[in-house]
Order: structure tokens, then sequence, then C-alpha cells
């Protein structure tokens, strides 16, 4: 059967959607004008050592907010994940890994994932880790990484995992920021074929300031070549093999960090976002289940890294919190070739598909075709997550990935709230592609207009929530006065999500995007502050500005003009210095796509930098630059579009 008319014969068994228009909203009205009833439910999801009492304990204030949920519960992450899945689920898969090598797979059971997380666990122990200590995690995406996770929060240590694709400085500025003891690592990353020299970027990290705090790396052998072993080093495998399998959970607090996760933000330095133990478990638990409509029998995949928020709540915890088969990928979409995707989906029998549409995307552009090896029989949902699917994504995915079948649930949410904030939660008829629509349970979103007043019925504003939910991130690591600022100082009285949507005449939301100085590049959040300090280190550079623009495929693209000192010349070469400047101290991910050299850059008289102005001509809108009358120097504007770079 060709694509299209395998599509149009499953067009007519279209699948339920997670939950109905009415059951939606009774449940929602129910969590939003009884909340401690309605919470005092849910966390019965998790196996509490000491049952809470208090619920709720929330106030969002514009110098001072108090988050707390279930205060007084007793609880270990792990064994929510692991031992109390043992009696039912012993046998059952809690992780099946497929390897960047379509040849590579390995199936952990519930029982042997808590063994090896006991195991780890006394290792983290013999080397003196324990509860409140700090880890760092570099890790490539293998069921050890997961192990470690677990690990951690078995002996109530904080783990920290950093995204492999950021370079040494970016990592050494993260085990600084929260001073880990430990980092682990893998020796290589395989993706796409390639290899990735994880340990070597740590060696270099560690070599830079800030970073003698690390007494120990571990580090777990992926590869075939010989490790360059530091006197510092040791090679987890062959310790953990001498550990036993049996390690009391540690009695935990609910309030008590899980973890740290860095995230940028439209200035400074990235911020290490800190989770709790109670209130993030129970979220991430609770929105995997319902938004997916998880079964028992479901093979669940979500194609995040654990380096991002994503890997953490709906690939490690959230699945594993609910007795899940979860499906780790070390690899990429695109290796050997397009096709991979719905070859995992076959081989595994995957049901859930969780995905961005920047990978979507890239699938797309090489035709439907592209998922002629696969037939993806088994799938029943697909979600997405990370930026807003276009309509041609969403059909894409419908008609092609999900042969007309699956209900798509697009997942609006941040590395701030710990899991999803909003999705189509309505009947499969009613859902509007391209649209977040509803709040979660217990959510109450509202719009803000630039005076700070409600905007009331259809319209579009800055997205804040109005009140606390339990998944949201409780401080920065180490500097709660920027929370307080960052967060709730915007609209006071409200949590700040640096996003604008729009509310249609139905009151369903559409997210247009950031309106911060943040790109989202091909799911990836980046601070344009942090590039800039990047490229502004260079001595040719007087002064950069760095702006999204639209991309096909990554969503935003990076566009930086760039200011050079006086006797400076523009070359390719020097193109090619800011570059690797950039992936110096940021990753690769980084990667800049245009560079314009600005002879100067629009200011206001005040000497602010008129970023809607640089968007715009980046954008290629110069015919809607709007009021430039303010500028100091108008003439500027005039050079810049002549110069603009076409990409
Ligand atoms: C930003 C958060 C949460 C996991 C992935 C990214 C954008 C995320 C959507 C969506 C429109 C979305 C927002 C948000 N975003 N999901 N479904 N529709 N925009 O986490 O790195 O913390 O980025 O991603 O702009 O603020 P993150």
């Amino acid at each position: 059967m060709s694509q299209s008319a395998h599509a149009m014969a499953g067009a007519a068994q279209k699948l339920r959607s997670p939950i109905s228009e009415q059951d939606y909203r009774e449940r929602y009205r129910y969590s939003i004008e009884s909340p401690e009833a309605f919470w005092r439910e849910e966390m019965q999801r998790l196996d509490w050592m000491r049952t809470p009492e208090k619920i709720i304990n929330g106030h969002f204030g514009e110098n001072h907010s108090r988050i707390k949920w279930f205060e007084d519960g007793v609880l270990n992450v792990s064994a929510n994940c692991l031992d109390r899945h043992l009696e039912r689920r012993g046998d059952k898969p809690a992780i099946i890994w497929e390897g960047d090598n379509p040849d590579h797979q390995r199936i952990i059971t519930y029982r042997e994932l808590h063994q090896q997380t006991g195991q780890f666990a006394n290792m983290l122990k013999a080397l003196g880790v324990g509860r409140g200590d700090t880890v760092t995690l570099y890790m490539p995406m293998i069921p050890e990484a997961a192990i470690a996770m677990l690990a951690c929060a078995r002996i109530g240590a904080v783990h920290s995992v950093v995204f492999g694709g950021f370079s040494p400085e970016a990592l050494a500025g993260r085990i600084s920021d929260c001073a880990s003891r430990v980092v682990i690592t893998s020796d290589i990353s395989r993706r796409g074929g390639k290899q990735v020299p994880l340990k070597k970027n740590v060696d270099e990290a560690l070599a830079i300031k800030g970073t003698d705090c690390v007494e120990h790396v571990l580090v777990v052998p992926c590869g075939e070549a010989p490790i360059d072993w530091q006197s510092r080093d040791i090679d987890a495998c062959a310790m953990m093999k001498e550990q036993s399998a049996t390690c009391d959970p540690e009695a935990m607090g609910a309030e008590n960090p899980l973890f740290i996760l860095y995230t940028s933000g439209s200035t400074g330095t990235p911020k290490g976002l800190m989770h709790t133990s109670g209130g993030y478990l129970l979220y991430a638990a609770m929105t995997h289940q319902q938004i997916f409509d998880l079964r028992e029998d479901d093979v669940y995949w979500c194609a995040a890294d654990v380096g991002w928020v994503t890997g953490h709540s709906y690939v490690v915890y959230g699945p594993l919190a609910n007795g899940a088969t979860t499906v780790m990928f070390e690899g990429v979409p695109s290796y050997p070739d397009y096709g991979r995707v719905g070859e995992v989906i076959d081989r595994h029998n995957i049901t859930i598909f969780y995905t961005s549409p920047t990978a979507i995307r890239a699938m797309m552009r090489h035709g439907d075709h592209v998922m002629d090896s696969s037939r993806r029989d088994s799938l029943r949902l697909i979600g997405t997550v990370g930026e807003p699917i276009n309509p041609q994504a969403w059909h894409f995915s419908h008609q092609i990935i999900g042969n007309g079948r699956c209900p798509i649930m697009d997942t609006w949410w941040q590395t701030e709230t710990g899991g999803h904030m909003m999705a189509p939660l309505t009947d499969v008829d009613n859902v509007k592609p391209g649209a977040t629509m509803r709040p979660f349970f217990g959510v109450r979103p509202a719009l803000m207009d630039a005076e700070g007043q409600h905007i009331e019925g259809e319209g579009d504003g800055s997205l804040v929530i109005e009140g606390s939910w339990p998944g949201q991130a409780r401080t920065i690591w180490g500097n709660h006065e920027r929370f307080e600022e960052t967060y709730f100082s915007t609209h006071p009285g409200t949590y700040f999500t640096g996003d604008g949507a729009h509310r249609d005449a139905d009151g369903d939301y559409w997210i247009t995007g950031r309106i911060d100085d943040v790109l989202n590049v091909s799911g990836h959040r980046m601070g344009t502050a942090e590039i800039e300090s990047a490229l502004v280190a260079h001595p040719a550079v007087a002064e950069a500005a760095v702006v999204g623009f639209p991309h096909d495929v990554k969503g935003q693209g990076i566009y930086a003009y760039i200011t050079l000192m006086q006797g400076a010349e523009s070359s390719e070469a020097l193109a090619t210095e800011l570059n690797d400047v950039v992936r110096r101290d940021i990753g690769a991910i980084a990667k800049l796509d245009a560079i314009q050299w600005a002879p100067g850059l629009p200011k206001t008289r005040s000497g602010k930098i008129m970023r809607r102005i640089l968007r715009k001509i980046a954008a290629n809108e110069v015919d809607s630059l709007g009021d430039i009358s303010t500028l100091s120097d108008p003439d500027v504007v005039e050079a810049l579009i002549k110069e603009r770079i076409q990409h």
C-alpha cells in the first residue's frame, strides 16, 4: 500500500484523544476550585515514606515568593521509580536502548535497573558522595545516564546533567557553579556514526579555573580505543561490579533538591534551576500518564537527550515513576538515513512517540517517502515539544508518521515548569493544529499587556501563570535573588514565562514564541547575551548583537551583527574565528548562521541596541521596521539593510 492509501485507510479508525472535552472541563474546574483536595488525591500516585499533611504553601510576590508543596512529606525518588514496581513489573522492560548503530540494542528490566542503580549508588557512597552533594553528569544517551541519575536520587545527591554537545568551557562553568565533587562521563558518545570525545572534554574542562572542587571522574567505557586515564579517574563499570546491589533509599523531604539543570536566560550566564523530589516527581509522572494516556503495555519513546529537561521528565523520571517501558535512543534521526525513526518505531513496536517540530521538519524535508521503510502501525499517540508546531509539520506527523490515526499532543512547557503546562486536552476532532490550547490541571494561565494589565477574552500578550503548581523550579542554584527577579518581578503576583501567546475566541492558547532575548534553535534554548559575550571577547570585535531569524528546519537561525575595532578588517578567516570562539565558549549547537559586518548598530539615544530593528532586517521584513525616529543615528539602518546577508 502506498503511503497516502495507507493514511486514508487508517483515517477511518482515528484514535481517541487522551481525555474528552467534558472530562477535561470537569476535572480542570475541580483542580482550580478545590486545589487542596485535588492535589491530595493526586499525590497518592507516589509512594511516600511519610504522607504529607501540608499540601500547598505558595505565594508569588515581587521580592519574596514562597513555593512549597507537600513540605512535610518524605519519599525517595528512585524507590518510586524502581522498588515499588518490582513486585508487579520486575521482568518488564524498564529501558529499551537503541544504539546509534542500528545493530546495537539492550533491554533492561525493572529488576536489573534496580540492581544496577543500587550498585551505582553504593559506588558513589564509597567515594564519599552523600545527601546534598552535587554530581555533574556529562553522558551519552546510554542506560548508565539514567542509572547515574537514579543512583544520585537514591542517596540524596543532587545531579546536574550537562548536555554532551556543550563545550569544555561551558561544562567547566556548570561544574564550578554548583561545586560538583564528582563528574560522571564516558570516553565517547556516538552520534550519527561519529564520536564525540566526552572524556577529553572533561579533561579540558577540569584544566579550567574554578573546577578544583572535582575529586573524582567516573568513566563509563563505551568506545574501543584505549582511555587516557588520569589519577582522579575511575572505571565506573569495573568499580560497580564490586558493589552490592542493595542500597537502602535515603529518606528525603519533598522539598529537598533532586536536580539542577542549567538553561539560558535573556541575560547573564546560564541559570541552574533547582527541582525538588516530591512536587517535581509527582508532576512529571502525572502529566506523562495523563497527557499521553499511558497504559500498562505501552512502549514509549521520547527522542530527547537526557541533557535537557525533556529527557529528565519524559525519558527518565515520569515514565519510570509510572512503571512504563521507556526507549532511549543514542543516535540521531538522520542516521543511517531519515528512515531511522520509523524503523525504530517498528523494531520496538512503539506506541507513543514524543519528538520535536525541528526533528519532524528535518524528516519532512526529505519527502513523504522517508517513511516508506516502516509501517508505524503500533503508534497510537504522537507528542511534540520545543517550539510552536507549524501546520505542515503537524500534518506530516498526523498523516504520514501517524498514518492519519494518532492524536497529536503539542505540549508547551519549559525547563522551569518541570512538566507539561498546556496541551490540546479535548476531543480529537476539536484539536487545532499549531495550538497548545488548554492548561493542564491546576495551571492558571493569563495574558498581560505591556502596561501590566490583564487581557480578557481574545487577544495577544505576555503569557504568565497565576499561582504555583507542584512541578515548578524552586530557585536558581546559589542565586535566589535572580530567581525572584527573573520570574516574579515583571508582573507581580504571577510567574513570568518569557513567552508570548494568543488566546482565540474559544479561549484556546497559541504560543507565539519568546518575547525576551532567548533563541530557540532546533529546540535548543540559547541566550543572545551568552553568544554576544563570547563574540566581544575576540580582540577584533568592538560590539556584537545577536538575533534570531526564521529558519525552515531549525525554527530559528542565529544572525550576528558585528562591529569591528578600528583597524580590524572583515574577512572569511575572521568569520571562521568568530564561529570558533562561540563553539569554544558554548558548543557547536550555537553555530552562527549569518554574520553581517556592521559599521554601527541602531541604538536609542540612551544607547540601547534596538534589537527589534535588527530582527526585522535579519528576517528580511524591512518594509515593517516601525518607528525609527527615536534612533540616535537613523542612517545606520539604511546601511545595514543594504548589506543584509541572504540566508
Ligand atoms: C521554551 C522552553 C520544555 C521542553 C523543551 C524546551 C518553547 C516549548 C513549546 C510548544 C511553543 C514551545 C517556549 C518555551 N516551547 N514547547 N509546544 N509550543 N513553544 O524547554 O529549553 O526550557 O525552552 O521552548 O518558547 O519558553 P526549554
